[in-house]
């Protein structure tokens, strides 16, 4: 009798991947190959064109309007760290929750060692946190909430829309590791609020492993952004400083993202709004020191 394998750790990464995305991956490796926006030749004109579907369709589903600012990378844990040492400071103080996977704590336990602030929230035995608690924890110096979406341990979901709603009204970013829920669970950054979602390929964007991003939202100036990586982008090629513009603020090679299994999903539309909106606290000060953390010896990576 044929065995089958019954696969339970889709949490992990999926698998299979859906015969879509095997063709789509199938077709550009064999008829495409070619590096997208270093050439004028039409396979690297065709996988611009990939590369830019795959930015359309991120967008449709976190509800952005404008692709560029979708930024592909290796996998959530990157973009992650793109976000924290990109846009931190020393004197910074961030707020997070006692949920978080290893790929949030660790950069901030680095980034603290170099004068980042950090209050951890402990949540619910059962896993949720108290919107409540974020506002209490709020000082002059926060710049950062960054939150997990959907716990990788016991499945709890986090209640961004109120998260959101307490961010925007203090004037902090709103970060969320979005590992486990891109493609699962509907986000709508409009909607929830949130500045910086990371998300990763592999897991139920059905993606291949090695791919994922971060999406800058417009209310983020990215000209703060510190790149992680800097190196080759395809565009302003006489320059040897980074741009400093979407989506090439991070250095990008190689061939395109595989289309992260976005052709064939459905979109999500938002379920209903999360809870009412969060009473006004006191406002944050901009006296912070302005030394990026990726400028600091030891965190830049590359
Ligand atoms: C909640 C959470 N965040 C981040 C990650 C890291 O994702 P990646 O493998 O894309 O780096 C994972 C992976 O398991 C995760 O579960």
């Amino acid at each position: 009798m044929e065995k089958k394998l019954i696969y339970f750790d889709n949490a992990a990464t999926s698998h299979p991947k859906p015969e879509g995305v095997i063709r789509a991956m199938n077709h550009f490796l064999k008829e495409v190959g070619a590096n997208p926006g270093r050439s004028g030749h039409r396979l690297s004109i065709e996988a611009g064109r990939i590369i830019y579907e795959a930015r359309e369709g991120v967008s449709q589903l976190f509800g952005v309007r404008d692709s560029s600012r979708v930024i592909f990378g290796l996998n959530a844990t990157e973009a992650i760290n793109q976000g924290l040492k990109g846009l931190l400071r020393p004197g910074d103080h961030v707020i997070t929750s006692s949920m978080e996977h290893n790929s949030v704590m660790r950069p901030l336990r680095g980034l603290e060692k170099e004068g980042l602030e950090v209050t951890v929230i402990p949540c619910s035995p059962e896993g949720f946190l108290d919107p409540e608690d974020v506002n209490k924890s709020i000082r002059r110096a926060t710049r950062m909430v960054i939150l997990n979406h959907g716990s990788n341990v016991v499945g709890t979901l986090q209640p961004l829309s109120d998260v959101g709603e307490i961010c925007q009204q203090h004037g902090i970013l709103f970060f969320v590791d979005a590992a486990q829920t891109a493609g699962a669970i509907p986000i709508d950054l409009g909607r929830q609020k949130i500045d910086l979602p990371a998300f990763t390929g592999h897991k139920a964007l059905f993606g291949p492993q090695g791919t994922g991003g971060l999406i800058i939202a417009e209310r983020v100036d990215e000209k703060k952004l510190v790149p992680l990586k800097r190196g080759g982008t395809g565009s302003r090629s006489e320059s040897e400083e980074q741009p400093d513009f979407l989506p090439f603020r991070e250095a990008h090679s190689g061939p395109p993202p595989p289309q992260l299994g976005l052709r064939g999903l459905p979109a999500h539309p938002l379920g209903a709004k999360g809870n009412d909106p969060q009473p006004p606290g006191r406002g944050r000060g901009e006296d912070r020191r302005d030394i990026p953390f990726t400028k600091q010896k030891n965190l830049v990576s590359s």
